[in-house]
């Protein structure tokens, strides 16, 4: 390999392309597609048959299909009962879904800081953020990597706060031998067309418990609520119930369908080439792959990431990641950040003003939104400035993911010298 750096003018150590995609589509997909456009009313069987195949896929007693993920954690915060004066739990390294459901029930979100290893939430700081007024504690699996369920079971035991996984990223990941989405009491899975299985735009809920259940039914599934309830808490409301409609297309459950069948088959392919970039990767100074808890299995793995250190590299995070996207590693220009970064910084979790909206927005009081401002999660922030993530495809061939941990470590290994190219202060002689 060219030591000389692709900045410079060396050559790129990733030469090899990358030449397959997650969202492809199969012959069963087509299959499943055509076979419910062909069912003519029947058409909305798909939603049943998906949610007995996703129930018996994640152990749980109950799936509901939902029209997209955000969907999901509505229905979830809502069913754990969030509501002006209670508060919800949630991470800032995730999606805004995870979190923006609170703040439509009325409820405050209250944000966690982040584990620096596995990127998940910390129950250390989540035990720190809990009041009487707690309804809630939101926990994603970052980029399909497990929360530490055993720490936040151990929170929510012997209380009345719905522990709710936000498994968006990690459909087939598992704590302790269990799905992911069976651990806590709600589990809920965007299916939208950059996850493992996806619908296009889709989502689906789980969860054992009967009054749960009931409560994200009501909400959003007028029409099949009477069909749906499992107690008679609600029954009054007849077949409007809440009157939200969150019901899912059949012909995005249809994809979703082939989507679970294959879901095994991607998830060990990925599996493969992460474990062997995290065993390359593991001698490389001041770069960091996100680690598993031992208790966890990884699934999903919408994305490789990795923390890079750039005071121990001896770089500005900007030049080291200009040097990476030189070398042929498909770096986005939007990085670090502003993808699942420091969400507690947005403005709609800071000081937007809401005045003159509708809904419960009009007149949230500034109390229901409690300021987590520069400095208040630094965990989370760090994250969020000094991660990278990679094109993160099915298979790539051995060559792809050994020159990439070749350009990590041509780059990690001339930390000095980037810096000096960054601050213009080179020595034309190399
Ligand atoms: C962690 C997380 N939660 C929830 C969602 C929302 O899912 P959807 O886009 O299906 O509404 C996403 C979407 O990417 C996500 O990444």
């Amino acid at each position: 390999m060219d030591r000389q750096l692709a900045i410079e003018g060396g050559a790129p150590a990733v030469t090899a392309p990358i030449d397959d995609r997650w969202e492809a589509v199969t012959e069963r997909e087509r299959t499943l597609v055509n076979d419910a456009l062909d069912a003519g009313s029947a058409v909305y069987d798909e939603i049943e048959k998906f949610e007995a195949e996703f129930r018996e896929f994640v152990g749980t007693r109950f799936a509901l299909a939902v029209c997209n993920g955000t969907a999901t954690l509505h229905s979830a915060m809502f069913a754990a009962g969030a509501s002006l004066g209670r508060e919800v739990i949630v991470p800032s390294v995730t999606w805004h879904a995870s979190i923006s459901p609170a703040l439509h029930c009325g409820a405050s979100p209250v944000f966690a800081d982040a584990d620096p290893e596995t990127f998940c939430i910390d129950p250390a700081d989540v035990r720190g953020k809990l009041t009487d007024r707690t309804c809630a504690i939101v926990a994603t699996h970052v980029y399909g990597n497990p929360a530490d369920m055993d720490a936040l079971l151990d929170i929510v035991d012997g209380t009345d706060i719905t522990l709710i996984e936000d498994a968006s990223h990690a459909h087939g990941a598992t704590w302790r031998g269990r799905q992911v989405g069976s651990v806590g009491h709600i589990g809920c899975f965007s299916m939208q067309a950059s996850k493992p299985i996806s619908g296009v735009e889709a989502g689906v809920a789980t969860t054992n418990d009967p009054n749960l259940y009931d409560r994200m039914a009501a909400l959003g599934h007028y029409g099949r609520v009477n069909q749906l309830l499992q107690t008679d808490a609600l029954r009054e409301l007849g077949r409007i119930g809440l009157g939200v409609k969150y019901r899912a297309n059949p012909l995005g459950i249809a994809l979703a369908r082939a989507g679970l069948e294959r879901l095994p088959n991607l998830n060990e392919r990925r599996a493969r080439w992460f474990a062997r970039l995290d065993a390359l990767l593991d001698d490389v100074p001041g770069v960091y792959p996100q680690r598993p808890y031992a208790q966890a299995e990884r699934g999903g793995y919408l994305l490789y990431t990795a923390r890079i250190d750039p005071d121990e590299i001896g770089a500005p995070i900007r030049a080291i990641l200009d040097a990476l996207a030189a070398e042929g590693v498909g770096i986005h220009p939007d990085q670090p950040s502003a993808l699942y970064g420091a969400m507690h910084l947005q403005p709609l979790f800071g000081d937007f003003p809401f005045e003159g909206l509708g809904g419960p927005w009009g007149d949230l009081p500034a109390d229901v939104r409690p300021s987590f401002g520069l400095g208040s999660l630094p965990v989370s922030e760090r994250l969020n400035e000094t991660c990278v993530w990679l094109p993160t495809p099915v298979d790539p061939s051995d060559a792809w993911v050994e020159q990439v941990a070749a350009a990590f470590e041509k780059v990690a290994s001339q930390g000095d010298r980037i810096g000096q190219l960054a601050d213009g202060d080179v020595d034309v002689d190399g």
